[in-house]
């Protein structure tokens, strides 16, 4: 075999894995690295998000395992551009179908694949979700869990809600995030935790852009991949 043949066959695209809690900000950083460092990006949580909102549009429960499966067994990339996806009531949706192992299952090899072949011949992607560093890719050499405390969290997701033109309040956006990091984290099946060689990001007293810069020379350091586009 040629020099350049072993290089191509030995060609690995780089996973960059981010976890955490419902709105600690892994969505911006991860989307902020993914473009600073030219990889492509994949919210994860789009895809229970995806499942969640068809059930309810057929008119299904999120707690029947069986029609779940099915949905996330059908699922189509068309899915993940649906209007609804971030509403309150898909989110919780979502946040039930995602303990069903059977919908973890069927959604784990897309999910794999995007890590393995990134679109547009990316060098490589970046994923978040709650499972991404424990296990969807348990072998990327950077793992960030992104926290914050809860009322921060709700705050963020407030704002963010009513930005969206949408009427929310703080008590009730707090009692939602608390339900949700319980079935997140006490799932028997890929709870919610950080992977053992993640380097944890407490992003509670930090700006966006403090965040990102701190995110950014992380996975520098465990990669060794170069910012290809400035802020
Ligand atoms: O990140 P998000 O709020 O869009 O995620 C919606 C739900 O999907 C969340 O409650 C947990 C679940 N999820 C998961 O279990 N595993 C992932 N990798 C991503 C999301």
């Amino acid at each position: 075999m040629t020099d350049a043949a072993a290089a191509e066959t030995s060609f690995l695209p780089v996973v960059v894995a981010i976890d955490g809690p419902a709105a600690a900000g892994k969505g911006t950083l991860a989307r902020g690295l993914a473009a600073r460092l030219g990889l492509a990006y994949l919210d994860t949580g789009s895809l229970y998000r995806a499942v969640g909102a068809k059930l309810l549009a057929e008119g299904g429960d999120p707690a029947d395992a069986e029609t779940a499966a099915a949905v996330a067994r059908a699922l189509v990339p068309a899915d993940l551009g649906r209007p609804d996806l971030r509403s309150e009531a898909v989110g919780t949706a979502a946040s039930q179908v995602a303990a069903n192992p059977r919908v973890r299952a069927a959604l784990l090899a897309f999910q794999r694949d995007f890590a393995a072949s990134p679109p547009d011949g990316k060098a490589g992607a970046v994923l978040d979700g709650r499972d991404i560093g424990t296990v969807v890719c348990p072998d990327a050499p950077a793992k960030l869990f992104v926290d914050a405390s809860v009322e921060i969290r709700a705050r963020r997701r407030m704002e963010e809600l009513q930005q969206g033109g949408g009427d929310a309040i703080y008590a009730a956006v707090l009692a939602d995030l608390k339900e949700r990091d319980a079935r997140d984290r006490n799932r028997a099946d890929a709870p919610l935790k950080p992977a053992d060689d993640a380097e944890l990001l407490d992003t509670t007293d930090l700006g966006i852009e403090e965040a990102l810069e701190r995110a950014l020379a992380i996975v520098q350091r465990k990669t060794g991949l170069a910012v290809t586009k400035q802020a």
